[in-house]
């Protein structure tokens, strides 16, 4: 079955942080910090789900989706990270899988969508190698409780933005500033993929994936120093992530670590466990020149122009998927696993008409532009077998808070109402063109 669904976070969207027994997340920390997050916005409401999943559920049912990306909160689950089990946090999933299930809907979890537990953040976050084998333990926890009903689990959640944005650049949770240093927090999260990949079959799991943020690099020009800085990016973002898991072997990271003495004996046959699909979340390309004197990374963002931008200033080029995926095939070969686009998307100032109705039709032109990239793509020869639009609904953008809005239904964030936009509706129609195997488990078409 080719999944056809919508994305989402448990913290950008559950609100309920301090409900039946959940723990603290780093995110909860970070948002309190001032200046960390636009106008002090917080997850503590967010967009209600937690109290609102049956409405987001009909939603969803509304729409005709086969499949729905959510996240597992770990600090729901284990709320001091590790050791004891809060049975009413996998009460929550548990009742939403069965809800989802009910409406033919298949659910996809992700165990890791950046909320760490805060206790965990105590003992070193992701720079602590130990917390790698915590999260096979949560794995198995969550597995116990979900595996027979759970056709496809996602691991983690772009580990390079993680690392990027939480440890090198501390623009997100847990907020760190470490520049290079923050590499460890990179090793540490594919060795918990690896562990937990392995934890989740032991326990029954179906099918497992990893969910990378990918870009394509495109240098600035074709000087020998803007190719090399581009290939250095590429590095960083794409192949730092892909390559330990398809390949088995890290990149050369040489432009950024003379040593990685972080990886041991052993350590990337766990991280290149076979994976039955690659989680791929597509935004933009990104052009990269070489840097300017004194800088400390050997690349620098040289921005694209020429192309419409979202409401974040993202460059909407629809081809750069088609672009992406057949690059992958292209680099990893017979050791590339069918892929799942598991985001995609853009914001907008979506703002309700007097009558009521949202119209983003740029919206509806960017998924129906990369839609038809990735079917150009698939013509190409990719396996690509899912599709998850980002988001379901508006909610919390990280840093931003709730000034980014990528839902396909609006959401009213002072009285929580739900309206479908335009987009919703197009979906719909475009979902209601194909056979989606809703309830038959039938093949589908793209
Ligand atoms: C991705 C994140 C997701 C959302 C989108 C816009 O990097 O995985 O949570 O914030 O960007």
């Amino acid at each position: 079955m080719f999944f056809w669904g919508t994305a989402t976070a448990a913290y950008q969207i559950e609100g309920a942080t301090a409900e039946d027994g959940r723990g603290p997340s780093v995110w909860d920390t970070f948002v309190r910090e001032p200046g960390r997050v636009k106008d002090g916005h917080t997850g503590d409401v967010a967009c209600d789900h937690y109290h609102r999943w049956r409405e987001d559920v009909a939603l969803m049912a509304g729409l005709g989706v086969n499949a729905y990306r959510f996240s597992i909160a770990w600090p729901r689950v284990l709320p001091q990270g590790a050791g004891e089990v809060n049975e009413r946090g996998l009460d929550f999933y548990d009742r939403l899988v069965d809800a989802l299930l009910e409406a033919g809907i298949s659910p996809v979890p992700t165990l890791f969508h950046w909320d760490l537990p805060q206790a965990l953040e105590e003992r070193g976050g992701w720079l602590n190698r130990d917390v790698a084998a915590l999260f096979a333990d949560y794995a198995a926890t969550v597995a116990a409780r979900l595996a027979d009903r759970v056709p496809m689990w996602i691991t983690l959640n772009e580990p390079f933005v993680h690392m990027a944005y939480g440890y090198a650049m501390g623009l997100h949770a847990p907020g760190r500033l470490l520049l290079t240093g923050a590499l460890p927090a990179a090793h540490h999260q594919l060795l918990a993929h690896g562990l937990a990949a392995g934890a989740l079959r032991a326990a029954g799991a179906g099918q497992v994936a990893l969910t990378n943020n990918c870009t394509p690099v495109w240098p600035a020009s074709q000087d020998e120093a803007d190719l090399r800085a581009a290939d250095a990016y590429d590095i960083l973002h794409n192949r730092l992530f892909n390559d330990p898991v398809l390949l088995g072997r890290y990149p050369d990271l040489s432009a950024y670590v003379p040593e990685p003495d972080f990886v041991r004996d052993g350590d990337l046959e766990t991280i290149a466990a076979p994976l039955d699909a690659l989680g791929v979340n597509y935004y933009n390309p990104t052009r990269i020149a070489a840097p300017a004197d004194g800088g400390v990374l050997p690349f620098e963002d040289a921005g694209i122009t020429g192309h419409p931008t979202t409401a974040f200033g993202w460059p909407v080029v629809p081809d750069g998927l088609r672009e992406l995926l057949t690059a992958l095939r292209a680099r990893y070969g017979a050791a590339l696993p069918p892929i799942l686009i598991t985001e995609n998307g853009c914001s907008q100032e979506d703002v309700p008409a007097p009558d009521g109705t949202v119209e983003d039709e740029a919206r509806v032109a960017f998924l129906d532009g990369h839609l038809a990239a990735m079917r150009r793509a698939m013509a190409e020869g990719v396996d690509v077998r899912g599709y998850f639009v980002w988001s379901l609904l508006d909610n919390f953008e990280w840093a931003e808070g709730y000034h980014q809005r990528f839902g396909l239904v609006h959401v009213d964030f002072a009285t929580q109402r739900r309206t479908p936009k335009r987009s919703y509706h197009w979906y719909k129609a475009f979902l209601a063109g194909r056979n989606t195997g809703r309830n038959t488990g039938q093949n589908t078409d793209t």
